[in-house]
């Protein structure tokens, strides 16, 4: 491992914080995340895409920490936000409501009415339906909601088909064949003001193809809408730009460049919405081994984080890299089921791993787990929330506690006819 996370005597380290001293501290299982890493990842971006009419909003499912979001809003980043719960965050993180596009098939009146009212900076919309709901509501309001449709442009791609969006029978975006037609219909509402249009294709793309066929697309259905006399005035390409799980070469400068000649032909405001590229490879999960099991036919490592921890193994057989916290010399290999404590098959973290051989008590650290792991965390199975450490440096802050099972508790209550 190179960076700023990495080994420095055998131990490993999130920048200068030392991860075992940290799991002392906090207890296990934790998510610890690396500013630097973030910040790298968004100026590596920014450097490749070289712009400046190209306009970064993180999109903040991937981890929605406040820290994590203030960090970015820092660097200059906008936000993406699918929810009214998410645009909380980003105003408790101080991100100007300008800065902050909402996107998502669902959303509530409740929630168009409050980002309206707050002064949000964009609607990506995705149904006829929806387009007259935000009309509706804007003009209640006596506001003008600026609204882009999003457009499927029927190229499938990402790392795992529950993460691919833009298929032709997938729920996102317009009908290739309904778009015309609906961008009309949404130009000519009360209320609206239509500047642009949308895709998203798909998440952990690790090749720039699928996004040059996106993008091809893209421009001759804008060009169609100019000429029907639309004024395009942004155009968002999305996000899915991929990490490197199993180290795979992630084509950043070549994206970079895409998106910058896709910017030169357009002559518009371009938008992005990256989420797991900026934060994916700054996090990694750090938990204990509490059993070393010898089945007949399989070695188990029973480790304290489970499915619930980390949900992407078991739902999109996803990889993380796993590493020991601290390297033993000499240490032999072994092979692993790495799984949880939670009562079902599906809670592995890792199936078939070939690790250095633990013992109970020794830490591994899941790599590449910034994004879609601690936002999909749940407290299945009655399982404290897992925390969140911000390092920077050889500071380091709990950014979120570990929510134990009393103040789970405490939500809960027995109504009085029990
Ligand atoms: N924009 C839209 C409209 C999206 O739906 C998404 C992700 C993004 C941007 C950001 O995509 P990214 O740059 O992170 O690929 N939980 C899954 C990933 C789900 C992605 C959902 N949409 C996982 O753990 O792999």
């Amino acid at each position: 491992m190179t960076g700023p996370i990495t080994y420095k005597n055998n131990r490993l380290c999130v920048e200068e914080v030392d991860v075992a001293t940290l799991a002392k501290e906090v207890g296990t299982p934790f998510y610890c995340y690396s500013t630097a890493v973030i910040r790298n990842a968004y100026q590596g971006l920014v450097k490749a895409i070289n712009h400046p009419k190209v306009k970064i909003h993180y999109a903040l499912k991937a981890c929605s920490n406040i820290a994590v979001i203030r960090t970015l809003a820092k660097e200059g980043a906008g936000m993406d936000i699918v929810s009214i719960g998410e645009f909380k965050r980003c105003i408790e993180a101080k991100v100007d409501p300008a800065n902050i596009v909402f996107s998502g098939v669902g959303k509530t009146r409740d929630e168009i009415k409050a980002a309206l009212k707050a002064g949000i900076g964009q609607f990506n919309v995705e149904s006829l339906p929806e387009i007259d709901v935000i009309a509706d509501v804007a003009q209640e309001l006596k506001l003008t909601a600026p609204v882009a449709l999003r457009i499927n442009p029927e190229v499938g791609a990402g790392g795992h088909e529950k993460i691919s969006t833009g298929k032709e029978e997938d729920k996102f975006g317009i009908n290739w064949g309904q778009v015309e037609s609906t961008y009309a219909h949404m130009a000519s509402r009360k209320g609206l003001k239509a500047v642009g249009v949308t895709m998203h294709i798909g998440s952990q793309i690790t090749e720039v193809q699928p996004f040059a066929d996106a993008i091809v697309k893209m421009e001759d259905m804008v060009k169609r809408l100019r000429a029907a006399g639309h004024n395009i005035e942004r155009v968002s390409l999305g996000g899915g730009l991929g990490i490197s799980y199993r180290g795979e070469e992630v084509p950043v400068a070549a994206y970079g460049k895409l998106i910058h000649e896709a910017a030169n032909r357009l002559g518009c405001a371009i938008e992005l919405e990256p989420g797991r590229h900026l934060v994916g490879e700054a996090g990694i999960l750090v938990t204990k081994v509490l059993y070393i099991k010898h089945g007949t036919a399989k070695d188990f490592m029973v480790v304290d984080a489970a499915m619930n921890d980390l949900i992407r193994p078991t739902l999109y057989e996803a990889h993380h890299p796993i590493e020991p916290v601290i390297l033993k010399k000499d240490a032999p290999m072994g092979v692993y089921d790495v799984v949880g404590p939670v009562c079902e098959t599906g809670d592995y973290l890792a199936l078939d791993r070939q690790i250095p051989t633990q013992h109970a008590d020794d830490l591994i650290a899941l790599l590449c787990a910034g994004a879609y792991g601690a936002t999909m965390a749940s407290a299945y199975n009655s399982r404290a929330l897992v925390p969140e450490i911000l390092v920077s440096g050889g500071k380091f802050a709990i950014i979120r506690p570990r929510l134990t099972i009393e103040q789970q508790l405490a939500w809960e209550n027995i109504p009085n006819w029990l």
